[in-house]
């Protein structure tokens, strides 16, 4: 168990140090832009009010961090956790303009945060990547103040069969984009696999019962090619 942990750690920071460079491009490649539209989804569903402060879990390059900020006019706090070297550098340089915004290198699993911290806590395509989904799911509920909310949004399972049909498809022509932008296929077999290996919507929502979510709602994004999950801190 141990050593399947480290496995997908290793594996997981290779990936993104290879791909940190072209991360937001090969994004907007791989979904038409429209992981921009799930990512304003998110946001709106959110709908954060004047002096809610945020957590936003294994960041990147900060697209929601910032999609956040903007929304309530840069004054609310923000704090970007990303645990990857590059894509940590990357992140807070893009935005380095923006003073409520602080960022630390650290993972899902142990936040340096206190209990009760955040009205908000996001985790936007990251939560499949972690090592312990349980732990990080219970360190989410730990740093939330009470009442607060964790949003996460994910691929998950599409629920039409034409679409489905399509998108696996398309799924197989993803590794070769990425050797032909990034220069390698591997972190795209990685991205394939992860997916295809990812929960179910309620699976996810079970899980995250399991470790002490109330009020669990999801809302399929593209037929389920993505979903964001809902859930309180009671
Ligand atoms: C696909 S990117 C998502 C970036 C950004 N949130 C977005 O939506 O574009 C996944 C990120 O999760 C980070 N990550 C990997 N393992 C993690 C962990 N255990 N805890 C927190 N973040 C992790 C990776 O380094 C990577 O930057």
């Amino acid at each position: 168990m141990k050593s399947t942990i480290q496995d997908k750690t290793k594996l997981v920071n290779s990936v993104f140090s290879k791909v940190y460079k072209k991360y937001d491009l090969m994004n907007d490649i791989m979904s038409l832009g429209v992981h921009r539209i799930w990512k304003k989804k998110l946001i709106d569903w959110m709908n954060p009010q004047f002096n809610d402060n945020l957590i936003d879990v294994a960041s990147g390059t900060g697209d929601i961090a910032k999609l956040f900020s903007k929304k309530i006019n840069n004054l609310n706090k923000v704090s970007c956790v990303e645990p990857n070297n590059d894509m940590y550098l990357a992140g807070k340089d893009n935005l380095k303009k923006f003073a409520n915004i602080t960022w630390h290198k650290a993972k899902a699993e142990k936040l340096p945060f206190n209990n009760d911290t955040f009205d908000f806590y996001t985790i936007s395509f990251g939560i499949r990547n972690v090592s312990d989904i349980n732990l990080s799911l219970k360190e989410a509920l730990r740093v939330l103040k009470p009442g607060g909310r964790f949003m996460c949004l994910e691929f998950s399972k599409v629920n039409n069969e034409m679409i489905n049909f399509l998108y696996q498809n398309y799924s197989k022509t993803i590794p070769i984009i990425g050797k032909y932008i990034v220069g390698s296929s591997k972190p795209y077999d990685y991205l394939v696999e992860s997916i295809n290996k990812f929960y179910s919507q309620k699976e996810l929502v079970n899980l995250m019962k399991q470790n002490g979510f109330s009020n669990i709602e999801y809302r399929n994004l593209s037929s389920g090619i993505s979903a964001i999950h809902s859930g309180w801190k009671i």
